[in-house]
């Protein structure tokens, strides 16, 4: 699949089929994370291969932040069901130490970022799909997964076969987005 293709066909997937995911796919997968750009080359990132169902119960759990999502009316994280039937989890974690800070910005979350985009892109030309959790209770899942406190769990992706092929969620239109020369001057293209 052509890259571009990739990102205009991208759409996050929360349900899954009850079928494995290939050892070869994985392994490009983790590969995918493993050649993303990161401050100095620091690659801060860290993975945690998650496939026991009771951990995957766990981070499921964990995705209930109740004092983020009950305020909205939101009675459970849309990925919390994803998180326990995927066949395996990929926690995407970071080394803070091995990344960059400069006039408050913490550069691990940029190269989480970009990492996980990798990872998010591959699956889906790989015809698997995945969905950025980001919305858990950190230490829970620090606690499922041994994590050192001194590391950040910065997201969890359920990864495996879509149930079905979920809809194309819009975009900011250019015009919205796009400056031309200075901030404020409308673009066009
Ligand atoms: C940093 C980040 C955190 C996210 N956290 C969650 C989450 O906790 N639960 C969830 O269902 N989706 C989560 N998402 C997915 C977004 O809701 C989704 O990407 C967005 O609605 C656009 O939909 P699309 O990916 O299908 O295009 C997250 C995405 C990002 C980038």
């Amino acid at each position: 699949m052509e890259t571009i293709e990739a990102i205009k066909s991208w759409r996050s997937t929360r349900r899954f089929l009850d079928r494995p995911v290939e050892e070869d796919k994985l392994h490009t997968l983790l590969e995918a994370v493993q050649r993303a750009p990161s401050w100095t080359n620091g690659q801060c990132w860290r993975l945690i291969v998650v496939r026991n169902a009771t951990t995957r119960q766990q981070l499921s759990a964990a995705s209930w932040v109740e004092s983020y999502l009950a305020p909205l009316g939101v009675k459970a994280n849309p990925a919390a069901q994803g998180l326990a039937e995927a066949p395996l989890v990929i926690a995407l974690c970071a080394d803070p130490q091995q990344s960059g800070r400069l006039w408050d910005m913490d550069y691990y979350l940029t190269d989480i970022g970009i990492a996980s985009q990798n990872l998010s892109l591959t699956a889906h030309a790989l015809g698997l799909g995945t969905v950025f959790v980001g919305c858990f209770v950190e230490e829970q899942a620090r606690k499922a997964l041994k994590v050192p406190e001194d590391m950040r769990i910065v997201g969890l992706f359920p990864i495996g076969y879509p149930q079905k092929e979920s809809k194309l969620r819009p975009r900011k239109e250019l015009a919205e987005i796009v400056f031309d020369e200075e901030w404020g001057q409308a673009f066009s293209n």
